[in-house]
């Protein structure tokens, strides 16, 4: 017969054990889900700091520096490096058993004043220098690096960043070759990651930066993912906006040339709770369709101390409580099953004519009298794995029911081009 203090611990044990959070499920779908740390609550003892430490290594399982290990904070002349701040964060992961982001090599922003003075030659020594000593650092303790930040212009054109950024200004567009051909030197074991925002969705700037990738792989360049920031604002209907669609298609080109994807610092901005939960599902659901991204990464915890607070663009609020974005993203993760989603209004022309989604029969037909003849439909689920694939005539619907997949989300290729997610609610 137990006591009743050990039935109490038996019973605390359970209760412990049984207890949700993002980092259980997601350590079960082996997803780094991560955070961007502030740094200075890694060693605070401010009620704020026990919080925001205590998410940390309960949610999560993945961590990046917000900002520590940015040149500027590091390398304060070239023989002055101090690695305190940054290693608080590494041991901090260490001890807790969560992985680490390296972010970021070689930027346009903060960086120590050194490094970015002198000729091309001077830059060149410089950043090999500077990669050589921080990765030399945390060789072994880093999986994935951000070895060039940002390359492209702010405004999307797709050109290369020449705004104060001397890399680009000063060596030329080589610079980021040769800070690839460095790391991987550096760290051999190392995934080396090419890091960008505004480029979640096709585009000026997603191609150059599709172009760039490709280029660097024929020419052998160590590239071996892309990060996708995913700096973003909230769209009212994602089923409306197409947005799993967009993204996946994007994705998709960056993954077929045999990259790793990352979602590097998510945050949705957004006043409504309800639409930033869910656009926050859709970017976890994209993500968890493709095998080659295995990392997924919020750029901080709680909206307070977010780069852009004003938006409130994070999972926490500001008193550090659960919003519904972080419920979306935890049914995501426990329920990743797939499901055909059908958007009521789902039409759009392809080369095989309208898919139009019949809400009442629950079936999705080709609508094109003048067909250029069937319609290839290709189904996926959330993991990319193709759930079928089938004949659409104008005159012959596909009745959903018959795809034998749960309720949730699928995407719907029609030839070789990606028409719509739809959602059936
Ligand atoms: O630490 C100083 C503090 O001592 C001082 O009192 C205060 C006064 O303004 O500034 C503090 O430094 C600020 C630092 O964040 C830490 O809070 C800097 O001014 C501020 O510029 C810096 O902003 C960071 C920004 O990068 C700088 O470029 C944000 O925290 C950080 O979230 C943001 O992160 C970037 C990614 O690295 C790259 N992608 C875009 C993303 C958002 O801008």
């Amino acid at each position: 017969m137990l006591k009743p203090f050990y039935l109490l611990l038996v019973c605390f044990i359970i209760t412990a054990d049984a207890q949700e959070s993002l980092r259980k499920y997601a350590d079960s779908l082996g997803l780094n889900i991560g955070v961007a740390i502030r740094e200075s609550y890694i060693t605070g003892t401010g009620s704020s700091a026990t919080t925001h430490n205590n998410i940390v290594k309960t949610e999560f399982n993945t961590v990046v520096c917000e900002n520590a290990m940015k040149s500027q904070n590091l390398a304060y002349s070239k023989t002055t490096y101090n690695f305190s701040t940054a290693d608080n964060v590494v041991d901090f992961a260490i001890a807790n058993k969560m992985k680490i982001r390296g972010h970021t090599l070689v930027w346009y922003r903060q960086n120590a004043q050194w490094l970015i003075s002198g000729d091309r030659e001077m830059l060149l020594a410089n950043m090999k220098y500077h990669i050589e000593k921080v990765m030399g650092h945390y060789r072994g303790k880093i999986y994935q690096w951000d070895v060039v930040n940002e390359p492209f212009d702010e405004a999307g054109s797709g050109k290369f960043r020449t705004d104060n950024n001397p890399w680009q200004t000063v060596i030329g567009e080589d610079y980021i070759d040769s800070a690839f051909v460095y790391a991987h030197a550096a760290d051999p074991g190392c995934k080396l990651y090419i890091n960008e925002f505004g480029t979640t969705f096709p585009g000026p700037k997603s191609e150059a930066l599709y172009d760039k990738v490709k280029e660097m792989l024929d020419n052998g360049i160590p590239v071996h993912g892309v990060g996708f920031q995913c700096h973003e604002g909230a769209v009212e209907d994602t089923v409306a906006a197409g947005l799993y669609a967009g993204i996946k298609y994007n994705f998709n080109r960056f993954a077929e040339l045999g990259l790793d994807l990352a979602v590097t610092e998510l945050d949705i901005q957004s006043s409504d709770p309800k639409a930033q939960a869910d656009n926050y599902r859709v970017y976890l659901q994209v993500a968890l369709s493709f095998p080659q991204c295995r990392t997924f990464v919020i750029w901080g915890v709680s909206d307070k101390d977010s780069w852009r607070s004003s938006g409130t663009p994070l999972i926490y609020d500001g008193n550090f409580k659960p919003k519904p974005a972080y419920d979306a993203l935890l049914a995501v993760l426990k329920d990743p099953t797939p499901v055909v989603l059908v958007d009521r209004r789902a039409r759009r022309l392809t080369k095989a004519g309208y898919l139009v989604y019949d809400r009442a029969n629950n079936t999705v037909r080709v609508n094109d009298p003048s067909s250029n003849g069937p319609a290839i439909m290709e189904m996926f689920d959330l993991r990319g794995a193709r759930i079928a694939k089938v004949t659409l005539r104008a005159n012959n619907p596909l009745p959903l029911s018959s795809m034998k997949t749960a309720p949730g989300t699928a995407l719907i290729r029609v030839k070789d081009e990606v028409v719509r997610i739809a959602r059936d609610k």
